[in-house]
């Protein structure tokens, strides 16, 4: 009962002990990838003193967990000292009594010991398992977390799509209660560059990530070649999009590792063909091992727009029938961009593609340029129609050229 009494208080020490150490690594993850902006304001003072905040009360609930903890060993040792005592005592005075004989004595405190011995060993061993116990609850709780829906049972593989787009009454929301995405409803036909523009903030990634089924729409329908996408598995569906997205990505491998994300089987020709297509041959040439280069690591970093050609090849390697374009080229010089304009075009032919782009001039040769404000769709036209009727479209296309 002391043991337990004791170790139940040790447990939510331990508990808290693991919350925090999981927010001091959240701090110093933040801190570290943050380290140039941090120091470019001068803020190192404003981190340190949110670093110390934590781990002070990291260190605080550690000595308290492990401070409890380390009470309950002593304590049953105590309690069953005070046991070996009381049948010491009462035994001498049954032997004096002549109730007991020494040997019997002798006999039962050994007994005594023995029993007690056990328990003295659990409790010794009693803070690696409280620990262990309160980790694997934090384990649990990770575990616990609603997965994502599966695929519908019986969903479809979507194979060869012709890129019939169709968007009806889409409504969506990240934050219940804030409706982000109201009323969208597009009809793309197989082949088509649609173009989606507006300010920023107004939905278009997130338009981008429901056509992706990053998440699910609240209500309406997003179909393509007729079926609901909720009714195709995930993998096929996202395997039918090329794609390059706002935020690039490449991991801690080599470039061809990085190339063939999306298509582990391509040549070594296929890849280098992808390459020279997005223009990023010649970067990758003059990397110390060219394709075989470390990237992320002590080999090479890679700027922005070099990451961003990489993605671009990525996609352009990928050979997906449909294509996602958001912000594709947004962090390469205007020569190499006007050059890559001109792969996209050869890749688009006959692919149904959804670019998303600040520069407007990047987008004017769309079959359907769609403007959106605040989640809905403002204007669909080309642009020459678009800028002929003087709306929202015009006025942004006047901000950026006259
Ligand atoms: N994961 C998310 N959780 C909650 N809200 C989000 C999330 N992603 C975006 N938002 C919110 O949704 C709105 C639209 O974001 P979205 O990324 O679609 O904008 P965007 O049109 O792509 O803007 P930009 O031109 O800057 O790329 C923003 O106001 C943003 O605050
Ligand atoms: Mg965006």
């Amino acid at each position: 009962f002391a043991a337990k009494f004791i170790a139940q208080r040790g447990f939510a020490y331990f508990h808290e002990q693991s919350v925090r150490r999981g927010e001091l690594t959240g701090v110093v993850e933040e801190l570290v990838s943050g380290k140039d902006v941090l120091e470019a304001f001068d803020a190192q003072g404003q981190a340190c003193e949110r670093f110390r905040d934590v781990d002070a009360r990291l260190g605080e609930s550690s000595f308290k967990a492990v401070f409890y903890s380390s009470l309950v060993n002593p304590t049953t040792r105590f309690v069953n000292a005070l046991v070996y005592a009381g049948v010491g005592i009462f035994g001498a005075l049954a032997a004096i009594a002549g109730t007991l004989t020494v040997g019997g004595l002798t006999a039962f405190l050994s007994y005594a010991n023995q029993y007690t011995k056990p328990f003295n060993d659990i409790s010794e061993v009693l803070t690696e398992l409280q620990n262990s116990f309160a980790c694997a609850a934090r384990l649990f709780e990770l575990l616990d977390e609603p997965q994502i829906e599966p695929d519908r049972p019986g969903a479809i593989e979507l194979r060869g799509t012709t890129g019939a787009v169709s968007l009806s009454n889409v409504c969506f929301s990240y934050t219940p209660g804030r409706p982000l995405i109201r009323d969208f409803t597009l009809e793309v036909r197989p082949g088509t560059r649609v173009a989606i523009v507006g300010p920023t903030g107004c939905g278009k990634t997130t338009m981008i990530n429901l056509l992706m089924r990053f998440y699910d729409v609240d209500a309406g329908t997003i179909a393509i070649d007729g079926h609901d996408i909720r009714d195709v598995t995930r993998k096929s569906l996202r395997s039918s999009f090329g794609m390059v997205l706002q935020e690039t990505w490449v991991k801690s491998a080599t470039v061809r590792e990085n190339l063939t994300l999306g298509r582990p089987d391509a040549t070594d020709e296929q890849v280098k063909a992808a390459a020279r297509a997005a223009f990023a041959d010649e970067f990758i040439e003059r990397l110390p091992h060219g394709y075989d280069t470390m990237l992320n690591g002590e080999e090479a970093s890679i700027s922005s727009g070099q990451r961003q050609l990489l993605c671009i090849a990525r996609a352009m390697l990928a050979d997906a029938p449909m294509l996602i374009l958001d912000e594709a080229t947004s962090n390469i010089d205007t020569r190499t961009e006007v050059k890559v304009q001109k792969a996209f075009e050869r890749l688009m032919e006959g692919r149904t593609s959804f670019i998303v782009a600040h520069r407007l001039s990047t987008i004017v040769g769309a079959d359907v340029i769609v403007a959106m404000r605040d989640g809905r769709i403002v204007e669909t036209g080309t642009h020459d129609e678009l800028l002929a009727r003087g709306g929202f479209y015009a006025s942004l296309y006047e901000s950026q050229f006259s």
